[in-house]
C-alpha cells in the first residue's frame, strides 16, 4: 500500500512552501476545497475527446461517470486534454501522429501532479497512443474506451461502418449501385456516439485492451450508449483509485503473456491488422521482447467472432452474444496466466461467461473460419516481414503466384488505377510503393487499393495486392502489408519492376520477388529513394527517426521508458 504522504501527488501539493502555495493556489480557482489536497489520491483522466474525433465524441459523458467514483472512493479527479486523433478527418494520415499523441500523453502524465491515470480513448490511433505514452512514465493506468457505435441500418438491414463502405463504392463503379443510394446510406451508417461498429481497429484495440487485463471485463464491446458503459466508467473510477493505493503501476501488469494473450485473442476475433504495429510499439515502450515471430502463434487460432469484415454481425450483436468474456472463455486453454488491473488473473475475467448468441460468438469447435490469425511472411520481398490477414482475403488467393503491376506512389496509383487500357487480369499482383512509415510519411491505410475499374466490369472483386502500408481494420480483400522495409528505406519493394513475377504463400509464410539476386544488385545502383516534401516540423521528427513497422513504427528516442521523478521547479 502506497503511504497518502509518499504519495507522488504530495511533490506538488503536499508542500508547505511557496511551491506548493503555488500549486494548490492556481488548482482552487477551479473551486476546489482544502481537502482535496490532503494527500488523497489525484486521478488524472486523459481525455482524448473532439469534435474532429467523432468516434470520441461520448468521452466528456464518460469522465463525467469516471469522476463521480473517483471522487466517492476518496480520490481528486482531474481532467486533461491530449491531441486527439479523428481517423477519419485527419490528412494524410492519423497513423503520422500516434506518436506525438504518446509523447503528448507520456509528457503530459510526467509534469503533473498525478498519481494514477485513466485513459479515455476509442478511434484506432487515440488507444495504442495513449497506452504507448503511458508505459513509458509508469503510473497506475486504466482504459475506459468509447464503445462503438449502434448497428448501422439502411433500407431494413444492418450496415457496417467501413466495410460497407468499401463495398457501396465497388458497387457504384460497378453500376449495382445507384450514387443516390450511395449518398443516402452513409446519413444511416452513423447513428449514434462511438466508434466503428465494424470489428475494425478500434473495437480490435479495445477487445485486446480487455484481453490484455488493461481495462474492467466488457469493455470493449458496450455500446457506447449503453448505460451499462457509463456503469463501466463508474467503477473504472474506483479502481483507479484502489490501484494508486496498491501501487499497481502498468509495468506490475504488462508482460509478455499480456501481449501474447492479446495475439490470441485478435486471431480469435477476427482483429485488425493495425494490431501488429500498435503491440510493437507498445511492447517497445513496456520494454518487453516481442517480435513479429510472436505473432505466429495466432496463426492456428480459429476465428470465432462472425463480424465484419471477416463475418456478417457487428458489434452490437457481439455485445449481446457476450462480447470478448465469451470469447476468452473459449480460448480458455490456450491462454496465457497473466496479471490483470483487477489484480487478479485474466481468468476473472471471463469465469462462467457463456455465449448466447452462437452464430454471432461461434463455440471452438464450430468455428466461423479454421486457422485464421494474422499470417507473418517472409522472403526476399520482405526480409523484415510482412503480413496478411487470411479471415479477411479469399481462400483461393492465399496461394498465388502471379505478374507485378506496379504503381510508384500513391499518386500514380489514383491517377491510373482505372485506365481503360491498364494490363491487368484476376491472376495479376499490385504493388504500390512508397506507403511506409517515411515514404507517405505515416504509413496509410491504403494497402486494400481498389480493384482497377477493367476488372470491376469483369465481375473481379478481389486480387492479391501488396505494399508497405496499413490497411483499416474494417477493410477486407487478399491483401499483404507492412513490407519491410519499406520502399522509401531501400527495401526490396522498391526494385519491384511491372512484369516481375511474385509468390505469395500464406501457408508457409513466403513473400518472393522471383528475380535473381544478380538482377536485383543491378537494379539497386540506379535507385533513389522518393524526395520528401517534408522539410519541417513534425513530419521532419517524424521521416528522420520512425522505426519500420517491425518495430512498431515508433520513433526510435521514444522507445523505452523513464520513470524518475522530475523534481525542478519554474518557481
Ligand atoms: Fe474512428 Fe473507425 S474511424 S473508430
Amino acid at each position: 500500500m502506497t503511504d497518502k504522504n509518499n504519495r507522488r501527488s504530495q511533490n506538488w501539493y503536499g508542500k508547505l512552501d511557496k511551491d506548493g502555495f503555488i500549486h494548490r493556489s492556481w488548482m482552487k480557482n477551479q473551486g476546489f476545497p482544502d481537502h482535496a489536497f490532503d494527500g488523497r489520491p489525484i486521478i488524472g483522466i486523459c481525455n482524448t475527446w473532439s469534435e474532429l474525433t467523432p468516434c470520441n465524441s461520448g468521452l466528456r459523458t464518460l469522465a463525467e461517470g469516471v469522476k463521480r467514483r473517483v471522487w466517492e472512493a476518496g480520490g481528486f479527479p482531474v481532467e486533461f486534454p491530449v491531441m486527439s486523433l479523428g481517423e477519419t478527418q485527419m490528412k494524410p494520415t492519423a497513423m503520422l501522429f500516434r506518436n506525438l499523441l504518446a509523447m503528448d500523453v507520456e509528457e503530459s502524465i510526467r509534469a503533473y501532479g498525478i498519481d494514477g491515470v485513466v485513459l479515455l480513448g476509442g478511434c484506432d490511433k487515440t488507444t495504442p497512443g495513449q497506452l504507448m505514452g503511458a508505459a513509458s512514465v509508469d503510473l497506475p493506468t486504466i482504459v475506459v474506451s468509447s464503445g462503438p457505435m449502434l448497428n448501422g441500418k439502411y433500407k431494413g438491414k444492418d450496415i457496417g461502418s467501413g466495410t460497407d463502405v468499401w463495398k457501396f463504392s465497388e458497387d457504384v463503379r460497378a453500376g449495382e449501385m445507384t450514387l443516390q443510394d450511395f449518398m443516402a446510406a452513409e446519413s444511416g451508417m452513423s447513428r449514434s456516439a462511438g466508434v466503428c461498429m465494424t470489428m475494425g481497429t478500434a473495437s480490435t484495440m479495445a477487445s485486446l485492451v480487455e484481453a490484455m487485463g488493461l481495462s474492467l471485463p466488457t469493455n470493449a464491446a458496450l455500446p457506447a450508449v449503453d448505460a451499462r458503459r457509463m456503469a463501466l466508467a463508474h467503477l473504472t473510477g474506483k479502481r483507479i483509485v484502489e490501484m494508486v493505493d496498491e501501487d499497481l503501476r502498468l509495468s506490475k501488469v504488462l508482460a509478455k503473456a499480456n501481449f501474447e494473450n492479446a495475439i490470441l485473442a485478435n486471431a480469435a476475433v477476427g482483429g485488425s491488422t493495425n494490431a501488429v504495429v500498435h503491440l510493437l510499439a507498445l511492447a517497445g515502450r513496456a520494454e518487453i521482447d516481442l517480435t513479429l515471430k510472436d505473432f505466429e502463434i495466432g496463426g492456428e487460432i480459429p476465428l470465432l467472432v462472425n463480424c465484419m469484415p471477416s463475418g456478417k454481425y457487428l458489434m452490437e450483436d457481439f455485445c449481446y452474444a457476450g462480447g470478448v468474456p465469451a470469447v476468452l472463455a473459449q480460448l480458455h486453454d490456450k491462454l496465457r496466466p497473466a496479471h490483470t488491473v483487477m489484480g487478479k488473473d485474466i481468468s476473472s475475467y471471463f469465469d462462467g461467461a457463456e455465449i448466447y448468441n452462437d452464430d454471432v460468438i461461434r463455440p471452438i469447435d464450430n468455428p466461423v473460419r479454421l486457422a485464421a490469425g494474422l499470417r507473418v511472411l517472409r522472403g526476399n520481398l520482405a526480409p523484415g516481414g510482412a503480413i496478411i490477414k487470411p479471415s479477411a482475403a479469399s481462400e483461393h488467393l492465399l496461394e498465388h503466384e502471379g505478374t507485378a503491376y506496379v504503381f510508384e506512389n500513391i499518386e500514380d496509383m489514383k491517377a491510373n488505377i482505372d485506365r481503360p487500357d491498364l494490363p491487368v487480369d484476376e491472376n495479376t499482383i499490385l504493388v504500390l510503393k512508397g506507403c511506409g512509415p517515411k515514404g507517405y510519411p505515416g504509413m496509410p491505410e491504403v494497402g486494400n487499393m481498389p480493384i482497377p475499374q477493367v476488372l470491376v466490369e469483369k465481375g473481379v472483386r478481389d486480387m492479391v495486392r501488396v505494399s508497405d502500408g496499413r490497411m483499416s481494420g474494417t477493410a477486407f480483400g487478399t491483401v499483404v502489408l507492412h513490407v519491410t522495409p519499406e520502399s522509401n528505406a531501400g527495401g526490396t519493394l522498391g526494385l519491384v519492376k511491372t512484369g516481375d513475377r511474385i509468390q505469395l504463400s500464406a501457408k508457409n509464410g513466403v513473400l518472393a520477388l522471383l528475380v535473381s539476386e544478380a538482377e536485383l544488385e543491378e537494379r539497386r545502383k540506379t535507385w533513389l529513394p522518393e524526395e520528401s516534401v517534408y522539410s519541417r516540423g513534425y513530419a521532419k521528427l517524424y521521416i528522420d527517426h520512425v522505426l519500420q513497422a517491425d518495430r512498431g513504427a515508433d520513433l526510435d528516442f521514444l522507445v523505452g521508458k523513464d520513470t524518475r521523478l522530475v523534481t525542478r521547479e519554474s518557481h
